[in-house]
């Protein structure tokens, strides 16, 4: 895409996450087409062996005069990463070679990836790179229950997500409508599409290859539908055969003794197969209402003393941390297991806001940030990117009001407010009494409801490597336009570092949805609908927006094709991004931005185009059309703002799944454009 291709060609540092210390060098720069020669003077491993041979199919090996690349690694590291390694490194380049050091393999792996950054960019400016991660825990979540995602889908991520060094990729393995582990004991718990044993075997060690860790999941006591289906003796009423999303009432039931006696053995058949000492247990979205209907969980609760149904859910995660911790590994769960009764072992994952992670902190527990990043909610890069997982609470409730009042999201604000119900939410009364818990550090969450492997690669990477830098660099983040300016570059590269296309797959899935070429002008300016508004439908966002019933009908379940333009589309529209630079230059007398915002407008008049496209698409193409009249209009003087006001206000509403980008940027501009405005008419007469 030409606007990718402007803005690569004057990024001359190419790094993403930034790193913490980089010093500028006196003398030549590295030569582009330097070959490396590897030594390696103190620890070598067939893991830095591997790494290298990556590197040189990356890009990172020139054909040209050969120069040493020093890989000093103190030692040798075990076979599996672990919170907490050493992953620190220093780079160091000049004309003559490169030396790159660490204390472990980790460190080198890292280092890697920063080299085959730099090289990207041709020849290399001597400097010295002293750099380590800000927090030892920086993840992605895949939910590989809802849509399957098949192996080389995983490995593939695991290559990016070397790329920008992320070091926990945490698999969501069971939810309603799949248990993607296999199981001997359990044999019908795994969905037909499921992982064999090898290839979690070989996802372990492809991860560990990359200094990445795997966290697996199993999703209880709720989010158990299809367990419940093949073994209903573990629930207290009748599980129904569910493809639909959203909470369900299917609960296993904590009090039989037999469904912890099935955990213990999934525990095990899971430790098989993933070395990580960390287990996450779910327990989010438990629906209270099977255990409240149930006169022997009813009998339970009064002859163990537990109040309600949370002391219940409790009751069980603390008995699952207990197997966990027999079998030396440690629990973590999703914020709902914060609870008085929960030992402070168990480590926290939050997601309901940001509220959660500070209560968690006080009652002693470890914490993961998950609230802003979760990357399923179709937000852009710069909503993500503000939020900094250590920022003091205030902030970023603050950063989620304001939100609520960005153009960008005035379609489903009113939903948005949601979190705001566990904002008072009382602390535990361990607060104060307890050593603090520690904040581990952040994980980005692509739930996969409307994610498959198709998909993904999309939907994934076209933010993720911003959320990277923010889990990795120092916390006083860049400005927005210099990270876009690096994302639009790395995602250039990704193809050669890690066989990852954003803008050719999007192309490529636009096009097999039927999107032809007149069409373009409309799809760079096209997003889809913001928050949960795809998954829950017009109607039930209408009522939800509203606070009434809402209709249990949804327009998407598990077997729903994934195969629409609002599939293939990022959630961003980049195009749109750099409309809002146009506009601003424009707002300032920039007359050769006035004739490009003219020329855009002129061809979105064309719209649609003739000849066949997707139906779906034509209110759209129609509306945008009108907008190339109001530019134009404004641009004349021949539409007063006021009225171009108007017209964007009733642009805004969504079409379908489908919001015009452009349409705040518009907004934006004619503020813009009245302040000038306004500051003619004030300035001194005679300027
Ligand atoms: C979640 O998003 N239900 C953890």
């Amino acid at each position: 895409m030409a606007i990718l291709e402007v803005l690569v060609s004057v990024a001359d540092d190419l790094l993403m996450p930034v790193p913490a210390t980089v010093v500028a060098l006196a003398g030549e720069r590295l030569a582009a087409d330097a070959r490396f020669a590897v030594q390696y003077p103190a620890a070598r491993s067939e893991r830095l062996v591997r790494a290298v041979e990556r590197a040189r199919a990356s890009g990172a090996d020139g054909a040209g005069a050969t120069v040493p690349l020093q890989l000093v690694c103190a030692a040798e590291s075990p076979a599996v990463p672990a919170l907490g390694d050493d992953e620190a490194y220093t780079l160091e380049i000049s004309s003559a070679g490169v030396r790159l050091a660490a204390a472990a393999e980790w460190g080198i792996l890292r280092g890697l990836a920063t080299l085959t950054q730099l090289r990207s960019s041709g020849a290399i400016a001597p400097q010295r790179i002293i750099d380590q991660p800000r927090f030892p825990w920086r993840g992605l979540m895949l939910d590989v229950a809802r849509h399957f995602m098949p192996l080389p889908a995983l490995l593939r991520t695991l290559d990016a997500m070397a790329v920008f060094k992320l070091n926990v990729l945490h698999l969501h393995l069971s939810d309603d409508q799949g248990f993607r582990l296999p199981s001997r004991s359990y044999p019908r718990l795994p969905s037909a599409d499921h992982y064999r044993a090898d290839e979690l075997r070989q996802l372990v060690n492809h991860a560990a290859d990359r200094g990445i860790r795997v966290v697996p999941e199993l999703d209880v006591p709720g989010h158990t539908a299809c367990w419940l289906q093949a073994y209903p003796q573990w629930g207290s009423g009748a599980a129904q055969p569910s493809r639909r999303f959203g909470v369900h009432q299917e609960c296993l039931d904590p009090t039989r003794p037999e469904v912890l006696q099935a955990l213990e053995i999934l525990f095990d058949e899971l430790a098989e197969l993933f070395p990580d000492a960390y287990v996450h247990v779910g327990g989010d979205e438990v629906h209270p209402a099977w255990w409240s209907a149930d006169p022997a969980i009813g009998d339970y609760l009064r002859r163990h003393g537990l109040a309600d149904s949370a002391a219940l859910q409790a009751h069980f995660i603390s008995r699952l941390a207990q197997l966990l911790d027999d079998r030396g590994k440690r629990a973590l769960g999703w914020d709902e297991v914060l609870h008085a009764a929960v030992p402070a072992t168990v480590t926290v994952q939050s997601w309901r806001g940001a509220t959660a992670r500070d209560r968690a902190l006080a009652a002693g527990h470890d914490c993961v940030v998950s609230a802003p990043y979760y990357l399923d909610l179709f937000f852009p890069v710069d909503v993500h990117y503000a939020f900094d997982p250590e920022a003091p609470e205030a902030e970023s409730l603050a950063l989620e009001d304001q939100l609520l009042a960005d153009a960008r999201f005035a379609h489903v604000a009113e939903g948005m407010r949601w979190t705001h119900q566990w904002r008072r939410a009382d602390p535990s009364p361990r607060a104060g009494r307890v050593p603090p818990g520690r904040l581990l550090g952040a994980e980005a969450c692509l739930w996969s409801e409307l994610v498959d492997a198709r998909v993904l690669d999309v939907r994934l990477w076209s933010r993720m490597p911003a959320l990277a830098e923010r889990f990795w660099s120092p916390a006083d983040g860049r400005e927005q336009e210099d990270v876009y300016r690096r994302l639009m570059a790395v995602l250039t590269h990704l193809p050669e570092w890690a066989g990852v296309d954003v803008a050719g797959d999007s192309r490529r899935l636009l096009t097999a949805a039927g999107v032809t070429e007149p069409w373009w002008p409309l799809l760079a300016m096209l997003e889809p609908v913001k928050w949960y508004g795809r998954l829950l439908g017009e109607r039930a966002l209408a009522a939800r927006l509203e606070g009434s019933e809402m209709p249990k009908a949804r327009p998407y379940d598990a077997d729903t094709p994934l195969d629409r333009v609002a599939d293939a589309l990022p959630p961003e529209s980049f195009a749109a991004r750099e409309l809002a630079g146009l506009a601003r230059a424009e707002a300032r007398g920039d007359a050769r931005a006035r004739a490009r915002l003219r020329a855009l407008a002129d061809d979105w008049r064309r719209l649609p185009p003739r000849g066949a496209g997707p139906a779906e698409l034509e209110p759209a193409a129609a509306r945008l059309s009108r907008l190339g009249d109001l530019v134009l209009g404004v641009l004349d003087g021949s539409l007063h703002a006021d009225a171009a006001r108007a017209e964007l206000a009733a642009a805004a509403r969504p079409m379908g799944e489908y919001l015009l980008a452009p349409v705040p940027v518009l907004a934006a501009w004619l503020e813009q454009r009245d302040g000038t405005a306004a500051a003619d008419a004030e300035a001194p007469r005679g300027r």
